[in-house]
């Protein structure tokens, strides 16, 4: 499959208006994607869990142009206020998309969105926001095609995988991360010999066993520092050019990505552990070795690490962190020991997140309609 697949064949832009909302959560990888070639396409796989309460909900509403304004004409509202810093963002968005998409220039948008995790909370909104406005995208493009009565070989979008592929496909466009969201629990994204049908276009579920311990996976996220990010992804991302160590990276992803087939699939708690840490530290370490270098753990970040492995040697639970682009900290733990983990968490580790926040989530299924 390429690209081609997802240009539209035959359709017109025949609807006046309507309205369409999807609520689409974040989510944690456990194999990293760091660096990326043209076109959002990743250098490595990734895998991730899907989150299941950190989720953006937006709303699209769409209504036909009347004069021959030949712009992208839209407005974006965060908790129904104008967000005129998000506009840039989505205006390179839909200059992506818009092969995809050519209904784009024959609409006024309004794009209204919130996010159940507050917004300067440091935890990246361009995941889950991606995704939601992408499945909306993706209803318009729907109702324009059922508006045609199209025959089944006439087009793509009849092929029952269509729906969600083209989302995550759109989503990849806006962030990279964003393509792992549209489903759950586990997703792959990046072509990678171990897993059948991955590929850099768009995320897939992971297609093969995982043990019921890694089922209903808690993520406790702890906001060390809830500032805006010193050095964005997509820079991070860019560093990853030139870099004395991508090679070997890139290699290790592909090599961790078999490792964890065997670990999801027996159960390996401990192979968990390892491998999800050490793909951590090295994401970090990548930015501490790239040039210009910069860090982006706070000293709490390393006190909570600390802990967790203190904490994990003392009593034998298993509990692991990950981290993103940032300082907060994702601790990770089975669904079976979250008693006692927790309570570990509320009593030893709460201490380090910025004004005592934190959020409780666990692995989820992906993307929801609302109407
Ligand atoms: C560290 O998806 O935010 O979270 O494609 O430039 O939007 P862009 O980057 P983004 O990068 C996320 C990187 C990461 C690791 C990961 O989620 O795999």
């Amino acid at each position: 499959m390429t690209e081609i697949y997802f240009i539209p064949k035959n359709y017109k832009a025949t609807i006046s208006e309507g309205r369409v909302s999807w609520e689409s959560p974040s989510n944690i990888a456990l194999v990293k994607y760091w660096g990326k070639k043209k076109d959002q396409i990743p250098e490595n796989p990734s895998l991730s869990f899907t989150l299941n309460n950190c989720k953006t909900i937006t709303t699209l509403s769409f209504s036909k142009k009347e004069t021959n304004d030949a712009g992208f004409n839209f407005e974006v509202y965060l908790d129904g206020e104008v967000k005129a810093d998000f506009k840039p963002k989505i205006q390179t968005f839909f200059e992506r998309v818009e092969a995809y998409l050519p209904f784009l220039r024959a609409y006024t948008f309004k794009i209204e969105t919130e996010n159940t995790f507050p917004h300067s909370s440091g935890i990246a909104s361009s995941a889950s926001g991606m995704s939601a406005l992408a499945l909306c995208l993706m209803s318009v493009e729907k109702q324009l095609l059922s508006a045609q009565n199209l025959k089944v070989d006439e087009n793509n979008a009849l092929n029952a995988a269509y729906f969600n592929q083209k989302a995550s496909f759109l989503a990849r466009l806006g962030s990279g991360s964003a393509c792992r969201s549209i489903e759950g629990d586990v997703i792959v994204w990046g072509a990678t010999d171990s897993i059948e049908g991955s590929t850099d276009l768009f995320g897939i579920k992971y297609p093969y066993p995982v043990h019921d311990d890694f089922k209903q996976y808690q993520d406790t996220i702890l906001l060390v520092d809830k500032g805006e990010k010193q050095v964005s992804s997509t820079i991070g991302h860019n560093l990853m050019h030139n870099h004395p160590y991508a090679k070997n990276r890139f290699q290790q992803a592909h090599d961790n990505m078999g490792q964890l087939k065997t670990i999801l699939a027996t159960g390996d708690l401990d192979g968990f552990i390892a491998l999800v840490e050490s793909e951590a530290l090295t994401l970090h370490a990548m930015m501490m070795t790239s040039m210009p270098y910069f860090i982006l753990m706070k000293p709490n970040t390393l006190e909570i690490i600390n802990s967790i492995w203190n904490f994990r040697q003392k009593t034998g639970l298993h509990i692991s962190f990950t981290l993103d682009a940032g300082a907060n900290v994702h601790v990770l733990y089975p669904e079976k020991e979250r008693q006692e983990i927790l309570q570990f968490i509320k009593s030893e580790l709460v201490a380090y997140c910025q004004n005592g926040h934190y959020i409780c989530d666990q692995i989820g299924f992906g993307a929801t309609q609302n109407q």
